[in-house]
């Protein structure tokens, strides 16, 4: 071997040694990251305890909704949970200020609560976003919850689908540009409900795009840029409940420019949450062909159609709601709470 060959060996040895040198302060930086994180959790545990000194609220979320897990502490501007600490560890059970129950992770069976004795002084807190017909055993709660928090207007937290908020200053609202007349999502298709029938009814008067399962594909994503382009949408309810108005109303008609066709309960109850110009009610309608003969009215006078977006200079639609922003309310109504509160009966209120 000669002179250069040597050389070569060299250099490929020493570009190695250099590689792995290398590789070893990366794998040095990572442990170093991962046991820092480890730490910092390990903080934020005996922070607890001190902050539990100063009167910290500790929120206990006591089953994750429809096992979906969501960021806990991180909460939107317009709630307020200072003082609170969030944790859906069960071992803080018993230090706990309040625990929040979602319903239909409980309602299957008793064994779903708690099972050790009630700490004096804890808040136990009914969640619920379903209306009454999906909403099974609400005896199990009767003279055990102190609070509820559902879509309910007169919950003890008040927490809805979707609201309007005042514009900063008078707005312009453009309306998006139409190209369709009526569509409907619906994932529950059931023959025999209400809704269905009505629709039944009314597809033989008016063209409806029906979106959802075994029908026209409406990817989450594109929820609004689908939807913005029908004149009207269905905000059909699965059942009638008092204050029962979902996402139906909120995100697929309102979000998206539509106007509203509701079923569901009065338009009195409608008009406690939007302008009585916003929208259709089918009980405006003495029947389905009625309710089809005026879209197809509207649909050629632009004017009147416009009329139905008035309101829109003052307000405007929020409803990017997920499990944190109902969670995240419980803070404020905590510290606000009665010193003492008990439902009796749970199923003769939420009906
Ligand atoms: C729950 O909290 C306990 C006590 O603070 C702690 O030892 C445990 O690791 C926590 N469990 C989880 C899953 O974070
Ligand atoms: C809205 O439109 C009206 C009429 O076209 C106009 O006079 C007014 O200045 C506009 N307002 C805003 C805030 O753009
Ligand atoms: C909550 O309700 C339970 C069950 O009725 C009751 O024992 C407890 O005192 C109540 N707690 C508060 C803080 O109101």
């Amino acid at each position: 071997m000669g002179h250069q060959g040597k050389t070569a060996k060299l250099k490929t040895f020493f570009m190695l040694f250099i590689v792995q040198l290398f590789l070893v302060i990366i794998l040095f930086l990572l442990y170093n990251h991962v046991n820092h994180s480890a730490s910092s959790n390990e903080f934020s545990y005996t922070n607890i305890h001190q902050e539990q000194a100063s009167h910290t609220k500790i929120i206990l979320v006591w089953t994750w909704p429809f096992g979906t897990k969501f960021p806990l502490n991180k909460c939107p501007s317009y709630t307020d949970i200072s003082g609170c600490f969030y944790t859906a560890n069960r071992t803080l059970y018993s230090s706990a200020d309040a625990i929040v129950m979602h319903h239909r992770n409980v309602m299957y069976s008793r064994k779903q609560l708690p099972q050790i004795a009630r700490p004096p002084n804890q808040y136990w807190i009914w969640f619920n976003l379903e209306p009454p017909s999906y909403s099974s055993n609400l005896h199990f709660m009767d003279n055990l919850i102190n609070l509820t928090m559902s879509y309910r207007a007169d919950s003890d937290i008040f927490s809805p689908y979707g609201w309007l908020e005042p514009n900063q200053r008078e707005e312009n609202f453009t309306i998006p540009p139409k190209t369709k007349l009526v569509a409907w999502a619906i994932s529950k298709w059931k023959p025999h409900s209400n809704r269905v029938r009505y629709y039944k009814k009314l597809k033989k008067f008016l063209p409806v795009d029906i979106y959802g399962r075994q029908h026209l594909s409406l990817p989450r994503k594109e929820y609004e840029k689908i939807l913005s382009k029908y004149k009207f949408y269905l905000a059909f309810e699965n059942s009638i409940h008092e204050d029962y108005i979902t996402e139906k109303l909120w995100k697929n008609a309102l979000k998206s420019g539509c106007v509203p066709v509701v079923l569901g309960p009065s338009r009195e109850n409608y008009e406690r949450f939007i302008p009585k110009d916003s929208f259709l009610h089918v009980d405006d309608f003495s029947t389905p062909e009625e309710l089809a003969k005026y879209i197809l009215k509207l649909d050629n006078d632009e004017k009147a159609y416009q009329q139905y977006f008035t309101w829109r200079s003052r307000l405007h639609p929020f409803a990017d709601t997920n499990w944190q922003t109902h969670y995240c309310r419980v803070c404020k109504a905590l510290k606000e709470a009665p010193a003492h509160k008990t439902i009796s009966k749970l199923g003769a209120w939420y009906k």
